[in-house]
């Protein structure tokens, strides 16, 4: 019988062709609480998506001379994109919405007009700081040394046409909602979004863009785009069939019970959506849990530091469980949490390898040494059992106490204090001198039974973090349907009373973490050089490498980074290549220098300057040279 509904959301991810573990994090936490809940026999309804629209995927598109739609089908659908990653990380989604979904289009057109119509929203003009050659605006806070922060460059004072959102209108309920108990979590977040955002007054929101085109158009201005927000936050409506006829459970999971979000999502989620969902009259979402951060040696994940953080990479190596274990048992999942390579391996070796790695292989080795795999029936207690027993029969409730309230932290240091318990139950009650008298056969079967009970109770309540190697463990230890359920989890007895083991393989195989270190230092310097595919000698030999005696250079007027070269390249006729390191260079240094040259490019014009060739510099980390030649080496030989 289903104790109920249980709706719960990830954010829905940018399409984004670098995926770290960081972005694991988030849905391998909401998976994790998905799976308990269905555990403890909620209908559960798990949704993720990917968000698609807006300026930066139609500028990165247009760099890869797709559109943008093609761009993201990659990402998202493609090998290695986001779909192969929750595939790979095991996760149990119900649902998953592209925000390029026809129903979804649908939805957000309908909801847009809804709220025109309602006053909430209304045609006004947009001010800010406008990048030309980025075609976007910034807040005088965004900007850098009062710079465009995408490209360096100026930027201008300027309107743009837009439509507003009625944020203000909601400021007094918005704020009575943050402070509800238990509206969003951790309770800490609450003050800094009264601080931060309320308190100086909550200003109308801009809904509307009219400087890129991939967005849902606004069906009465089509002009104007849906702003990416409105379209995203939506999603969480839309899955369910609210103004579309793709689902039609709308009445059966709104209000949703979690949306879980990264930290940094925590105002779209607890200010403006709720907004949102006011001018639209619907239920307001239970609760938004706002998880830490990821980080690398203190800063936001990326790939570039010293640390591997490549999900398939990892799971690889050291399996998708282990992994999902890792990133629930280390960190509290409302604060950050510095990743490392170390901290997972060391992390592997103690509680998995260590504690119920071992706890298992030698319990069913004993079992299967002992007594041939089944355990005769007779039993004889002791004392020393009670401490064991009282703590595995207890451990349900203090797990789902835990788990409740999102500490699937707490909630596994709980479980491994059981499993640490039951591995020193095995030195107090020494089964291998027991085994030595026949007449310990009753004492050694209830000790291998009160093991083998710790381990079945234990396993269940892991199978949210690692459901393939609980289904193993519970092969070993002969569990049946009924010894892996929720409610026999909190009852102490429930396997069979002569059950039987199997052996099986171990389970969590301990690393060596020196060498494993090395190695993964290994990958990381190779992978520093980046992969290029081969060219064919053939090619290589289409490209005209020139030695060049530098004539003349000088500053190209206007512009801070070109310096235009007069080459002697052999010919007798002057040769005139850009080249835009005037960064690096004074162009007096580089007159009579010897260079090399492509001499065998297309001309092409630059700040109104022909430029005939390139030439050749090297860079690292930042930093350039040309690369200068021995003067022996006459101008016009050719580079072979
Ligand atoms: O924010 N550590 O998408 P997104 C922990 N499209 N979590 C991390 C992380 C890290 N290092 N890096 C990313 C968006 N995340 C919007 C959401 S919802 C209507 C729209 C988390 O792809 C991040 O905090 O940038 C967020 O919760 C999720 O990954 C998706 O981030």
């Amino acid at each position: 019988m289903s104790k109920g509904t249980f709706y719960i959301t990830t954010p829905i991810y940018y399409p984004s062709a670098k995926l770290h573990i960081g972005h694991a994090y988030c849905t391998v936490a909401t998976d994790t609480i998905a799976r308990y809940k269905r555990m403890c026999g909620y209908d559960v309804l798990f949704l993720t998506g990917t968000d698609e629209h807006g300026q930066k995927i139609e500028e990165k598109a247009r760099e890869r001379g797709v559109t943008p739609k093609q761009f993201v089908d990659e990402i998202v659908e493609g090998k290695g994109g986001i779909l192969d990653l929750w595939q790979l990380m095991n996760i149990s989604n119900d649902r998953f919405i592209r925000t390029t979904d026809d129903y979804h289009v649908e939805s957000i057109q309908k909801i847009f007009k809804q709220m025109y119509d309602k006053g909430d929203i209304y045609k006004g003009s947009y001010k800010g700081k406008y990048c030309t050659p980025c075609e976007s605006f910034w807040t005088d806070s965004q900007l850098i040394d009062g710079k465009c922060p995408d490209c360096g460059r100026e930027v201008h004072e300027a309107e743009e046409e837009a439509y507003f959102f009625r944020l203000s209108k909601y400021a007094d309920r918005v704020q009575a909602l943050l402070e509800t108990p238990g509206f969003l979590e951790p309770a800490s977040r609450v003050n800094e979004m009264i601080n931060n955002f309320i308190k100086p007054g909550l200003e109308d929101l801009c809904v509307s863009r009219t400087s890129f085109s991939w967005g849902i158009p606004v069906t009465f201005d089509p002009g104007h785009v849906v702003y990416v927000w409105v379209d995203a936050l939506s999603n969480y409506i839309t899955a369910l069939g609210y103004a579309n006829g793709k689902y039609g459970d709308f009445e059966k999971y709104w209000p949703c019970d979690v949306h879980m979000v990264g930290k940094e999502i925590v105002r779209f989620h607890s200010i403006i959506w709720p907004a949102m969902l006011m001018s639209l009259e619907l239920p307001l979402p239970k609760k938004v849990y706002g998880h830490g951060w990821l980080l690398l040696e203190g800063g936001k994940m990326s790939k570039s530091k010293g640390n591997i953080v490549d999900p398939y990479l990892l799971a690889e190596r050291y399996g998708v469980d282990t992994l999902r274990f890792f990133l629930m048992r280390e960190f509290p999942l409302g604060s950050d949490g510095n990743f490392s390579n170390e901290a997972l391996i060391s992390r592997i070796n103690s509680d998995l390898a260590n504690d119920l790695g071992n706890l298992l292989s030698r319990t069913v080795a004993m079992v299967i040494k002992y007594f041939d795999g089944t355990l005769p029936k007779e039993r004889r207690g002791e004392p020393v059992d009670d401490e064991l027993i009282g703590m595995a029969g207890g451990l349900r409730d203090v797990f789902e106490h835990s788990m409740e309230n999102f500490a699937t932290q707490s909630a596994l240091i709980e479980v491994f204090k059981v499993i640490s318990r039951a591995n020193k139950y095995i030195d107090e009650t020494a089964p291998w001198i027991l085994a030595r008298d026949e007449a310990n056969r009753a004492r050694l079967a209830t000790v291998m039974y009160n093991l083998l009970e710790t381990i079945r109770i234990t396993v269940t309540l892991l199978q949210p973090f690692m459901p393939e190697s609980c289904e193993k463990a519970f092969e070993q230890i002969g569990a049946s349907d009924k010894d892996r359920s929720w409610e026999n989890a909190g009852t102490f007895g429930v396997l069979d009373a002569d059950v039987t083991v199997r052996k099986g393989g171990t389970l969590f195989p301990r690393i060596d973490m020196e060498k494993e270190l090395a190695e993964l230092e290994k990958m990381n310097a190779q992978a520093a050089i980046p992969a290029v595919p081969p060219v064919t000698i053939d090619e290589f030999a289409k490209v005209q490498m020139t030695v060049c005696k530098v004539l003349a250079c000088e500053n190209v007027k206007k512009s801070e980074k070109l310096l235009k070269f007069t080459l002697d390249d052999g010919s007798g006729i002057p040769r005139q290549i850009l080249s835009g390191i005037a960064k690096f260079y004074e162009p007096e240094q580089l007159v009579g220098k010897t260079v090399v040259a492509c001499t065998n490019l297309p001309p092409r014009k630059m700040m109104g300057e022909e430029s005939n060739g390139m030439i050749i510099s090297a860079e690292k980390d930042g930093k350039l040279n040309l690369l200068i030649l021995d003067d022996a080496i006459p101008a016009g030989a050719l580079l072979c």
